[in-house]
């Protein structure tokens, strides 16, 4: 399907800071070895690349805010529209130099998720979604997610809390309820990857907690787009003001949402995490 104008400017973008990254990337794997490491590096890394995704969209798209990750909130003059962007998602594996990360872009309208793009520069793979257009591979193959029925058969995906985060005892009752019922479990480290793979189809299922807007704002146009079922961990469609996400399709993700309440009913309630802001905006992320 042929991009729409919208989603030139998006990817224009996304390209441009794609090969920053990837040109980062490169130097990365020879940094491992010094004795500093590349923790400084990749930070620089991560802010040149908001740096070109900022300066792109703002010219394509003058007055548009804007919530990411390093700059935060910027107000823009057009109130209704906000780009909701993280430039390296997946850090920790870039620093490592897995090749799994991505640029996350998504476009809110009136407080409404209407378009998403996510892009892994290493493996040359962009996923784009548009409210009532679908969701795409590299614009042309349209993304299902799985059909799946039974948890026994299904692959899941998940996100782990580490050290500076709170609530591993509640993860690790999670873990245990979803291990014990599932074909697998994957943490593959790019929450925007996790969900366009869900999207399409390569993981039935997956969820995670004390995650930010600009993890997920792309990945929730993407689910819906190719009709999966997304809402935080209390079923409610507040996933960018909890900060949790469950996803698959209808019967999967009724299924993991009840084995979730019910690990998470056994324990004391969850600590909310610190760290950046998540937006205090409204956010009408209605799952299907
Ligand atoms: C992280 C990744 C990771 C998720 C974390 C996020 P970052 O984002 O999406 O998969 O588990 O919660 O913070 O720090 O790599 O942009
Ligand atoms: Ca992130
Ligand atoms: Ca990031």
């Amino acid at each position: 399907m042929p991009a729409s104008a919208l989603m030139n400017v998006m990817q224009t973008a996304a390209r441009k800071a794609g090969r920053s990254l990837t040109r980062d990337f490169g130097e990365v794997e020879q940094l491992q070895v010094s004795m500093k490491g590349p923790a400084n590096f990749v930070s620089a890394a991560d802010h040149r690349a908001e740096e070109i995704l900022f300066t792109e969209l703002s010219r394509a798209r003058p007055g548009y805010g804007f919530l990411m990750e390093e700059r935060g909130e910027v107000k823009g003059a057009d109130a209704t529209h906000r780009w909701i962007v993280d430039p390296l998602d997946g850090t920790t594996n870039f620093l490592h130099g897995l090749p799994l990360f991505a640029i996350s872009i998504a476009l809110e309208r009136d407080g409404e998720l209407v378009a998403g793009l996510i892009y892994n520069p290493v493996s040359d793979e962009t996923f784009t979604a548009e409210k009532g257009k679908g969701a795409y591979l590299n614009d042309r193959r349209r993304l299902r997610v799985a059909a799946r029925m039974e948890l026994a058969a299904s692959l899941i995906c998940t996100g782990i809390p580490h050290a500076g985060r709170p609530n591993h005892d509640l993860y690790l009752r999670e873990l245990r309820a979803i291990m014990a019922v599932s074909s697998g479990i994957r943490r593959t480290g790019s929450a925007a990857l996790d969900l366009a793979w869900t999207a399409a189809g390569r993981y039935d299922g997956f969820w995670e907690s004390g995650i930010k807007p600009w993890d997920i704002a792309a990945g929730i146009v993407m689910l819906r787009e190719a009709g999966a079922y997304a809402t935080d961990i209390a079923g409610k469609d507040k996933m960018l003001e909890t900060g949790s996400i469950v996803a698959g399709n209808e019967t999967i993700h009724a299924k993991l949402l009840k084995l979730l309440k019910a690990a998470d009913a056994r324990g004391p309630a969850p600590v909310k995490a610190a760290g950046k802001t998540a937006s205090k905006a409204p956010a009408k992320t209605a799952a299907k």
